[in-house]
């Protein structure tokens, strides 16, 4: 191992360079017209497995974009792990609002700035370095491996779910690592023990066949945007509760112990809420604390709506349609299909007579929750412990990675979620970065990993 880390700490130019190439490529999954880009991504990244020394890298079609898989399997008798991540990122925009472009990858105070330096190119890139660091500086790894990126995780990675539920069997492994999380605060070692699952819905009113004048037709007219309005406060209280019949049913609250592990980890709600939600005041359920809201509770939002007038000036009109985007984050042990179907339920209830509506589930993830205590996840927060010189914290977090839970599920394999982007990182948001230390540590956290797995038998 000790030559694999060499290896790796005098390849740190070379290592910007390359992730700069990667992060270049604007793979947005979700806009038709990067599809060539989110392709180029794709062998991008098989192309780098093959030069590391990884065998068998192939791009895979799927449905949507491709997956991309390669392993080395000459270990007998040492584990197998799958390592996870995402080529694929969230959309830029607003550009104005970028210190610099997107795309245009830059070095700045320590830390990388582009979209997807943190969410997941960044990151997938340190466990393709840490396999490089052992198979071209050692000549062979302590482990068996397989890589399986998807480029449809900001899209709710369908194509990679019928890809796993149908070659399972081939895809036989003791361990998955995924590095697609952030650090509990900057700089501190943290392994991941949960995520929330999701439904992602759109709904569709229309009202009247076609737009109509406001005056003669205001007060018998159906207006769907008011309509709109009333499901969307009939579905969530002001006090945070989800009004959705059985919504709560199978909810598995966090134990007493998982709790008061999370009541001393160093937060401070009110520093939370000035420089991290950076808003005026929290809002949801105050009964639980933010952690507990964030981590372990369910949560209903609308992310946008559609319909009406709305450029500048004013025009008297009855929109004929209207369409919000909602979600629900999940939380152990909500099953996505269940809560879709009582979401919908809800909303045919809450529309009012003179309206036809369409519910669309657009995708759906399930919750994680990660076993507490297996001989991966002590590998994984030993490496940790030596690459920062602690033991990590156990936290869990309210993000989603779809294939997840899925991965636990037919691999039967246990999930390492071990995260090195720093929560300031801009995931999603404008000027996204990940500090140049971190992706270093994380080089070294998952070489040590990978050695720490061969050993604790
Ligand atoms: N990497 C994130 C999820 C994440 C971030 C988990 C930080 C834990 C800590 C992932 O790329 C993501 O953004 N997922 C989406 C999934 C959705 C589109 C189905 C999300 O959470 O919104
Ligand atoms: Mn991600
Ligand atoms: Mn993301």
């Amino acid at each position: 191992m000790a030559t694999a880390l060499e290896y790796a700490s005098a390849r740190q130019a070379q290592q910007w360079d390359q992730l700069q190439e990667f992060l270049r490529i604007p793979s947005v999954s979700t806009l038709p017209a990067h599809k060539p880009d989110v392709e180029r991504a794709a062998e991008w990244v098989r192309s780098h497995l093959a030069e590391a020394g990884m065998e068998h890298a192939v791009v895979i079609p799927t449905g949507g974009h491709p997956l991309v898989y390669a392993d080395w399997l000459h270990v007998a008798g040492a584990p197998t792990i799958l390592c996870y991540g995402h080529y694929d990122v969230q959309p830029a925009e607003p550009l104005e609002e970028w210190q610099s472009p997107p795309f245009m990858p830059v070095l700045r105070d320590g830390n990388i700035y582009a979209r997807g330096a943190a969410d997941d190119k960044g990151q997938l890139y340190a466990q393709m370095q840490a396999a490089e660091a052992f198979l071209r500086g050692e000549g062979r790894l302590p482990v068996n491996l397989r890589f399986l990126i998807e480029g449809e995780e900001e899209v709710g990675g369908e194509g990679i779910e019928a890809y796993v539920r149908r070659n399972a069997a081939a895809l036989g492994c003791d361990a998955v690592l995924i590095t697609d999380t952030t650090q509990f605060a900057a700089g501190l070692p943290t392994l991941n023990t949960g995520l929330r699952g999701m439904v992602y819905a759109e709904v569709r009113l229309r009202g009247a066949e076609a737009d109509l004048h406001s005056g003669l037709y205001g007060g018998v007219a159906p207006n769907p945007l008011e309509a709109l309005a009333r499901i969307i406060c009939g579905l969530k209280d002001a006090s945070g509760k989800i009004l959705i019949p059985g919504f709560y049913d199978a909810l598995r609250p966090p134990s007493a112990a998982e709790a008061a592990d999370w009541a001393r980890l160093p937060f401070d709600a009110e520093r939370y809420r000035s420089e991290e939600v950076r808003a005026a005041a929290l809002s949801g359920e105050l009964e639980y604390t933010p952690l507990e809201r964030v981590w372990a509770r369910p949560t209903l939002e609308v992310h946008g709506i559609a319909g009406g007038f709305t450029a500048a000036g004013a025009k008297t009109v009855i929109p004929a349609r209207a369409a919000a985007k909602i979600s629900m984050r999940l939380a152990p042990a909500q099953a996505p299909a269940a809560m879709a179907a009582a979401f919908e339920r809800r909303v045919r209830e809450l529309t009012p007579a003179g309206f036809t509506l369409e519910v669309e589930i657009l995708h759906t993830a399930e919750p994680v929750l990660v076993e507490s205590e297996n001989r991966y996840l002590r590998a994984a927060a030993h490496a940790l412990e030596q690459t920062y010189g602690r033991p990590p914290v156990l936290v869990r977090s309210g993000g989603s990675i779809p294939i997840a839970a899925l991965f636990a599920q037919t691999l039967g394999a246990p999930v390492v979620l071990m995260g090195f982007a720093t929560p300031d990182c801009g995931a999603h948001g404008p000027n996204e970065k990940l500090p140049l230390a971190n992706l270093q540590q994380a080089v070294a956290t998952v070489i040590r990993f990978f050695a720490a797995a061969a050993q604790s038998a």
